[in-house]
C-alpha cells in the first residue's frame, strides 16, 4: 500500500496547538477592546495642565486609543504564534514519543522478529494499553510460531521413523539368503499400518484445527455409549472394566469428530491404566453454568502434576510408555485439544491422588435460538 504522505501528526497537532492560542488571544484581546470602549469616551474635553498637554480643545479619544492598542495587541498575537508553535511542537513530540517505539517494534514484528517487545515504562494510559497489548499479542504469536516449528520438526521426525525402520527389514531382508519371506511380510505391513495410523491422526488434527466441519445436535451421552462399545473388546482384552453413567447431555457440534475425542480418551484410559483390575469411570453431565461435561476418569500410575498439562503437545508422551499393539501415536490428547477448541469448549487434565488421570471436557449447551 503506497499512500500519499500527508502533513505529519505532529504538525497537525502544533497548528492545532498554535491555533487556538491564537484563537483564545484574540477573543481575550476583542474582550479588553470593547471593555475598553465602553469606559473610554468619543471625545474628550482636555484642560491644559490637567493632564500634561499643552492646548486645550475637544480630542478624538478613540481613535487615539486605536492607535495605542492595535500595534501592541499585535504584539501580543505575534508572541502567542510563536509560543504556540514552539511549545505545541515539543508537547506534541513528547505526547507522541510513545508511538515511534510501536512503530519501531510493529516494524521489527514484520520483518520476523518476534523476540522484540516495546516495554513501554510510565503510568497505564491509552499508549501504554496499546503497547501492553501489542506484546501480549507478540507473546502469543512467538509462542503459537515456536509450537508450530516443533510440531513441523516431531511431525517429520515421527514420520520417517516407519518408512526408516522399513528400509532397515528391506535391507537384512537383502543381505538374508535364507529370510524369511512372511516375517519380513507381517513386520512391513505393521510398520505399514502404523504409518498409516500416524498420517491419518496428522489428517484429522489438521480437520479439527480448521473448524470447517458442519454442527449439529448430539447427545454426548450416546456419544460415549458408542465409544465404550466399541473400546469394549480392548478393554477386556487388557482386563480393564469400564463403568458409564449419565443420562441425555445434550450439546453442538460435529458428531464424528465429538465421537473421536470421546474414542481417544477412551482408548488412553484403557491403554494407560494398571496392568491389571484397572477401571474406567465415564460420565456425561449437564451443568446450568458450564453446559455438557464429560468426564472420563481412570485408574494407573502416577502422573506428575507438572507435565499433565503438556501432554495435550502432540508428541508428547508420559513416562510409562505403553507398548505393544496399542501404542499410540503420541497424537491423541492433542487431537482431543484440537477437537474441544474447534468446538469452543475447555479441557482440564487432573492426576488422580491415586494414580491416573481424570480428564474433563466442558462444551458449550446448545443454544436454544439455533433450534431448526
Ligand atoms: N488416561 C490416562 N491416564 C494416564 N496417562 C495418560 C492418560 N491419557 C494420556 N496419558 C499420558 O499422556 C500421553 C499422551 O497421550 P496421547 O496424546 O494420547 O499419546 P499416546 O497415547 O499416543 O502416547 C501418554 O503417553 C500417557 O503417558
Ligand atoms: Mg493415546
Amino acid at each position: 500500500m503506497d499512500r500519499r504522505r500527508g502533513p505529519s501528526v505532529r504538525l497537525r497537532l502544533t497548528l492545532s496547538y498554535a491555533g487556538f492560542l491564537m484563537l483564545a488571544g484574540v477573543l481575550l484581546l476583542a474582550a479588553v477592546w470593547l471593555f475598553l470602549l465602553r469606559y473610554v469616551p468619543v471625545r474628550a474635553l482636555i484642560i491644559p495642565g490637567s493632564t500634561g498637554g499643552t492646548t486645550n480643545g475637544v480630542f478624538p479619544v478613540r481613535s487615539n486609543l486605536l492607535h495605542v492598542f492595535a500595534p501592541r495587541a499585535a504584539a501580543v498575537l505575534a508572541f502567542l504564534l510563536v509560543f504556540g508553535l514552539v511549545g505545541g511542537w515539543l508537547l506534541a513530540g513528547r505526547m507522541l514519543a510513545p508511538l515511534s517505539r510501536l512503530t519501531d517494534a510493529t516494524r521489527l514484528a514484520s520483518t520476523g522478529s518476534l523476540s522484540h517487545r516495546v516495554r513501554l515504562p510510565g503510568r497505564k494510559d491509552e499508549f501504554r494499553e496499546l503497547a501492553d497489548a501489542f506484546d501480549t499479542m507478540l507473546a502469543r504469536l512467538q509462542a503459537h510460531v515456536s509450537e508450530q516449528r516443533r510440531f513441523a520438526a516431531n511431525a517429520s521426525h515421527e514420520l520417517r521413523t516407519p518408512l526408516a525402520i522399513s528400509k532397515a527389514v528391506l535391507d537384512v531382508a537383502r543381505a538374508d539368503p535364507d529370510r524369511d519371506v512372511d516375517e519380513v511380510f507381517d513386520r512391513l505391513s505393521a510398520v505399514n499400518t502404523r504409518a498409516i495410523e500416524l498420517t491419518e491422526a496428522l489428517l484429522l488434527l489438521s480437520r479439527a484445527e480448521q473448524r470447517s466441519f458442519a454442527r449439529e445436535d448430539v447427545d454426548l451421552s450416546l456419544v460415549a455409549e458408542e465409544a465404550a462399545e466399541t473400546l469394549l473388546p480392548l478393554a477386556e482384552k487388557r482386563g480393564v472394566t469400564i463403568e458409564t453413567l449419565g443420562g441425555i447431555t445434550p450439546t453442538t457440534g460435529s458428531h464424528a469428530l465429538l465421537l473421536q475425542l470421546v474414542t481417544n480418551l477412551l482408548h488412553n484410559a484403557i491403554v494407560h491404566n494398571l496392568p491389571e483390575q484397572g477401571v474406567v469411570w465415564v460420565s456425561t453431565d449437564v451443568r446450568p453454568d458450564s453446559g455438557a461435561v464429560l468426564t472420563v476418569e481412570n485408574t494407573g500410575g502416577p502422573v506428575d502434576p507438572e507435565p499433565a498439562t503438556t501432554l495435550t503437545e502432540p508428541f508428547q508422551r508420559g513416562t510409562g510408555r505403553a507398548h505393544g499393539d496399542h501404542a499410540g501415536v503420541g497424537l491423541g490428547l492433542a487431537i482431543v485439544r484440537s477437537i474441544t477448541q474447534a468446538h469452543d469448549g475447555t479441557l482440564t487434565l487432573t492426576p488422580r491422588p491415586a494414580g491416573g488421570l481424570r480428564i474433563t471436557v466442558e462444551l458449550s449447551a446448545p443454544d436454544p435460538h439455533s433450534a431448526d
